[in-house]
């Protein structure tokens, strides 16, 4: 599949078939995350790749406990059917035959070194470029990559945050030690359905301006 053609087939996948996915294709679409820019190409990441409902189930688990203790009791039908909608956002992914855990290593820029122990106005100004959280930024294009590589192979995958409710539960599970975080997950399997259905999208004349 040309790229093209992958960035306008992409939509998250949330239903799987039980196949496996071969080690070689999960390294392939990591590859391809990797070739992502980041800041000074310092490539702030690493991936887990969690094979299996024997090595997932456990996954699952402690996010449906968290959930339980954090999600407040439903007062009504309505609010039954948004509480059991969000779990299953949280927690669809032990029914994908893969998981790919992504977790931030942090990494030294060259504006660290330059700025170490700098407390004055000058480091103030470069603060800035922190709080545009590049690293995250950069580790939000190597996601793309993987997923629009797990779609030019025909996987059906999505991308996940909220069973980040559990972080240290599955950081734990994961042998992900600070200063590493976990700050995604990414379900892959084979699709139940390749046209998955579009969500609709802001008109372009809307995100986009131009200025001379
Ligand atoms: C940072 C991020 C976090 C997301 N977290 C979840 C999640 O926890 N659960 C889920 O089902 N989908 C999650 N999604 C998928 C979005 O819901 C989805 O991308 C969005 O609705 C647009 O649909 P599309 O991916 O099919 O184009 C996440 C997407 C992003 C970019």
């Amino acid at each position: 599949m040309e790229l093209r053609e992958a960035l306008e087939a992409r939509a998250s996948c949330r239903k799987f078939r039980a196949e496996p996915v071969p080690v070689e294709d999960l390294r392939e679409m990591v590859r391809a995350a990797g070739l992502a820019p980041s800041p000074g190409n310092t490539q702030p990441w690493r991936f887990v790749a969690v094979l299996g409902a024997e090595a997932i189930e456990p996954l699952g688990r402690a996010v449906r406990q968290r959930l339980a203790a954090a999600l407040p009791d439903p007062a009504d039908e309505r609010a039954a059917r948004a509480r059991a909608r969000a779990e299953w956002l949280a927690t669809f992914f032990t029914e994908a035959p893969a998981v790919i855990a992504v977790v931030h290593q942090p990494r030294r820029t060259a504006f660290d070194d330059l700025l170490e122990g700098q407390r004055d106005e000058r480091a103030e100004a470069f603060r800035e470029i922190d709080r545009a959280q590049p690293a995250l930024q950069a580790i939000g294009a190597a996601i793309e990559n993987l997923l629009l590589a797990a779609t030019a192979m025909r996987y059906g995958a999505c991308w996940l945050t909220a069973p980040l409710v559990a972080r240290a539960q599955l950081e734990d599970q994961l042998d992900i030690r600070e200063p590493e975080r976990l700050v995604a997950l990414v379900a892959v399997g084979r699709p139940v359905a390749l046209d998955a259905e579009h969500r609709a999208r802001r008109p372009l004349d809307e995100i986009f301006t131009v200025r001379y």
